[in-house]
Formats: C-alpha cells, structure tokens, sequence
C-alpha cells in the first residue's frame, strides 16, 4: 500500500461517530444524521487544497484584500445508491459543487461491477472529481466509477470514502496510482462475500433502511 496517496482522517469527532454507526442496534435514522455529520468532517479535511482568489472587501473598519473560494473547482460524483448518503454532508460545505452520478451494481457470483448509469455535470473538465462511496471494499466498483469517469476528463480525481479495505485499496493504486484516497478507517480485511470487516454492514441499507 503506497500511503503517500492515502488520507486517513482520524479525528476524535470522527472516530466517535464512526463507532456509533458500526454498531448493529443503531437506528436507520441515526445512522444517516452521523453520515451527514462525518461526510462534512471529511469534507473538510479533502478540500485543504481548494483554490482561493483575493477580492478587495470592506470590513466595518477599512478596506482589505481577502480570501474567497475561487468558482466551480469541485464535482463530487456519488457512486449511486450508497455514495448518496455521503452528498448532503459534502455539500454543506461546498454548496456549488456540482453532483454526477454513476450507477454501478456487483454481479453476485464474481462481484465486477456493471455500470447501469453515467450522468456528469457538462463542465466536468473544468473541475476536480471527488468519487463518494462510503465503503471501498473490493476495490471493483471504485476502480469502474473511476475508469467510466475517466473519459469525461475531469482536472483530478480523489476517493472519499468512510472505511476501506486494504484489498479495495490495493486495487485502486494498482489500476488507479494517480488517484488519491481518504477515508476515516482502513479495516482489517474483507470476507468472502465482498463485505468489509469489522465494517458496518451494507452502507446502502443502513442509510435508506431496506435491510
Ligand atoms: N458495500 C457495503 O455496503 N458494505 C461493505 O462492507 C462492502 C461493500
């Protein structure tokens, strides 16, 4: 694993959060406000690069150069239906990022991933791509959202997720090595079935309550 290209954003308020969302018992509705909050604290955390641009302001005192966010750097592309849970938390922060989606289900017996759905914002060239998915676990969606996003040319490309596996990780850097990754825990492993363990379940169903 080359860790120059790898984030984990580890902060207490995280870790806490997380912990909670791991556990079996806790409630559907709790699950997507702790989503929401941790998909903000890692959006704080992927944007320390973002562009600025100086405007001359008036402050109640006197006239100043300051700093503003420089327009339309960001695309945060959600691989559907999971990544979703991760957007509104993103988008808090950034709220004129635009939003592209990409369907991806896992065929169950090899577990690749066919894309079903490919929509991206129209000035996507222009922008930097933040790939959404809480869980990279095979690697195989992450690595076919990349490949499939890779056409339309975005400036760059980041994968934000809330746990990963050192298998999904792996699998990125190998076909991937320009991608940088951040996510708030790298788990133990995966299991047979393609799920991270320790983990937190499927993502998807823990969000929109269809376990
Ligand atoms: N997708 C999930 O929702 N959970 C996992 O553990 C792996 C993939």
């Amino acid at each position: 694993m080359d860790m120059s290209k790898v984030t984990i954003v580890d902060h207490p308020l995280i870790k806490h959060k997380l912990s909670i969302m791991r556990n079996k018992d806790t409630s559907c509705t709790k699950f997507r406000t702790l989503m929401n909050e941790i998909s903000t604290l890692l959006a704080y955390e992927v944007t320390r690069d973002l562009e600025l641009v100086e405007k001359e302001i008036e402050t109640p005192m006197t006239t100043m150069v300051a700093p503003f966010l420089k327009e339309s750097q960001i695309a945060l592309i959600s691989i559907l239906r999971a990544g979703n849970g991760l957007l509104t938390g993103i988008l808090n922060l950034l709220p004129s990022a635009k939003v592209g989606h990409i369907g991806l289900y896992r065929e169950p017996e090899t577990l690749v991933a066919i894309e079903y759905y490919f929509k991206m914002p129209n000035d996507i060239s222009s922008r930097k791509a933040l790939v959404v998915d809480p869980m990279l676990a095979t690697g195989h969606s992450a690595c076919a959202a990349i490949f499939a996003l890779k056409k339309a040319k975005p400036k760059s490309i980041t994968f934000v997720s809330l746990l990963a596996s050192p298998e999904g990780i792996k699998e990125v850097q190998e076909q991937h090595p320009d991608v940088n990754i951040f996510t708030a825990s790298i788990d133990e492993k995966i299991d047979a079935h393609g799920y991270i363990i320790p983990g937190l379940g499927d993502a998807g169903d823990r969000i929109y309550g269809t376990e």
